[in-house]
């Protein structure tokens, strides 16, 4: 059970002073009834309504943001556009976080979320949850053997680090590979195609865990997961 001006503040992201005087106006109603800001809604069952649309409680939100180049992953920024900066009116709240970042020219999948410990548990990297990324490289790639047996041995890159292993795939345009990494060590993709002797001029990632993203967004774009899409994130595909 929960006050109904702490459930209007919380659900329809208004402060609680403005989520009372909603409630105090007659705007809400819970089960056809009006209410006082005090009176507790059982937010499992009760038919909460706003100006005649219905709340639906949702204890998080998930989102699927496809990211444009020049915004950075954060949760606010002085200077720069941040993702949070894309999300509409209706779908923030607060605590809302990107879970693993992309750098500023990276386009494409971002997830956004308030669960503090999904988000953990998809970071973690005993999950090693797959990232897939449509790779734009410098110089066509003409000795596949190469690249292949290099990615799939587990290479170094700069500074000594180890990656994990991790699968590169081709396209019919040499210039453009796909990569699947299972970690998220610092301009990874980056790092890694330099130590190839390439260079990435493109990056994009379409896919997280099992989730791929949804082509239909378009850059600067993000729409509320269902749960199986939440679920699908976590697993391995
Ligand atoms: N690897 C990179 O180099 N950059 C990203 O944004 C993501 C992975």
């Amino acid at each position: 059970m929960i006050r109904a001006d702490r459930f209007i503040a919380e659900q329809m992201n208004i402060s609680r002073s403005d989520a009372a005087a909603a409630v105090r106006s007659g705007r809400v109603t819970v089960n056809g009834r009006r209410l006082s800001p005090s009176d507790k809604i059982d937010e499992g069952k009760d038919a909460v309504m706003f100006d005649g649309r219905q709340v639906r409680y949702r204890r998080n939100v998930y989102i699927m943001l496809n990211k444009p180049v020049g915004v950075i992953c954060a949760a606010r920024d002085r200077l720069t556009e941040t993702v949070a900066d894309l999300i509409p009116p209706e779908l923030r709240r607060k605590g809302l976080f990107p879970a693993g970042r992309l750098d500023k020219d990276t386009t494409g999948f971002v997830f956004i979320t308030d669960d503090g410990a999904m988000a953990h548990d998809m970071l973690s990297p005993k999950k090693h949850v797959e990232k897939e990324y449509v790779v734009t490289l410098r110089d066509p790639v003409t000795d596949r053997e190469r690249y292949d047996g290099v990615i799939s041995a587990g290479m170094e890159i700069d500074g000594g680090e180890i990656c994990r292993p991790a699968v590169i795939s081709f396209t019919d345009d040499p210039s453009v590979v796909h990569l699947v990494l299972c970690e998220g060590k610092y301009h990874q993709v980056k790092r890694m195609m330099h130590a190839l002797g390439n260079e990435v001029t493109a990056l994009r990632r379409i896919r997280i865990g099992g989730l791929v993203l949804d082509e239909s967004l378009a850059e600067g774009q993000c729409r509320e997961l269902s749960g199986d899409e939440v679920r699908k994130i976590c697993t391995i595909s």
